[in-house]
């Protein structure tokens, strides 16, 4: 890894160490995975890709609303620091902003890769997904069962517009969703 990308990793690992709930190892790791296997089937720029990958979170992480708007510049000056060319500033400051909104809005390839990569990664981590409501966000299990399965359908449903990822999605939203409707049964008494 070189210099550059390494202090990047390094900077979001220990926010997500200090923050305590494990975002490193169960999200962020797997967004990257996932968005660099998908960028070398499509070609993509696996620099852009990789680097908004681990930054794509980086309001969010420290509890900043509307963390794509705040992400984005984040992400700029983080990278303006670094000495980065402002082509590739502006690259990933497009992935930042666009990935967990609508993918009709995603107009590079690059920025369509973090956001079904983002999406991705919930469908692998259903489980931490729920301890992530019921303890950060309050909710009772009922509700953090709700807003996972709300997160995932949402996501298999809107951000895999490009039949690569849907296809390599497809395997993960099976298991996540199979996994949810054995609980959903007890949940409802259908069971
Ligand atoms: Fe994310």
């Amino acid at each position: 890894m070189d210099k550059k990308k390494s202090a990047i990793s390094k900077m979001v690992k220990e926010i997500c160490i200090k923050d305590g709930k494990m975002q490193w190892e169960m999200h962020i790791i797997p967004v990257v995975k996932n968005a660099l296997e998908l960028a070398g089937k499509l070609k993509a720029d696996m620099e852009v890709v990789e680097i908004s990958a681990y930054l794509h979170d980086i309001a969010r992480l420290k509890g900043i609303p509307e963390h794509h708007i705040a992400g984005s510049k984040m992400a700029r000056d983080i990278l303006a620091k670094l000495g980065y060319n402002m082509d590739f500033i502006e690259k990933v400051e497009y992935c930042v902003l666009n990935h967990g909104s609508s993918l009709m809005e995603c107009k590079t390839l690059e920025s369509k890769i973090v956001n079904s990569a983002d999406s991705m990664a919930h469908m692998e981590t259903p489980l931490w997904l729920i301890w992530i409501a019921c303890v950060d966000k309050k909710m009772d299990f009922r509700q953090s069962f709700e807003w996972v399965e709300k997160k995932i359908e949402n996501g298999w449903k809107k951000r895999f517009p490009l039949p690569e990822a849907r296809e390599m999605a497809r395997p993960k939203y099976e298991v996540a969703k199979a996994l949810l409707d054995s609980t959903k049964g007890y949940l409802s008494g259908r069971n």
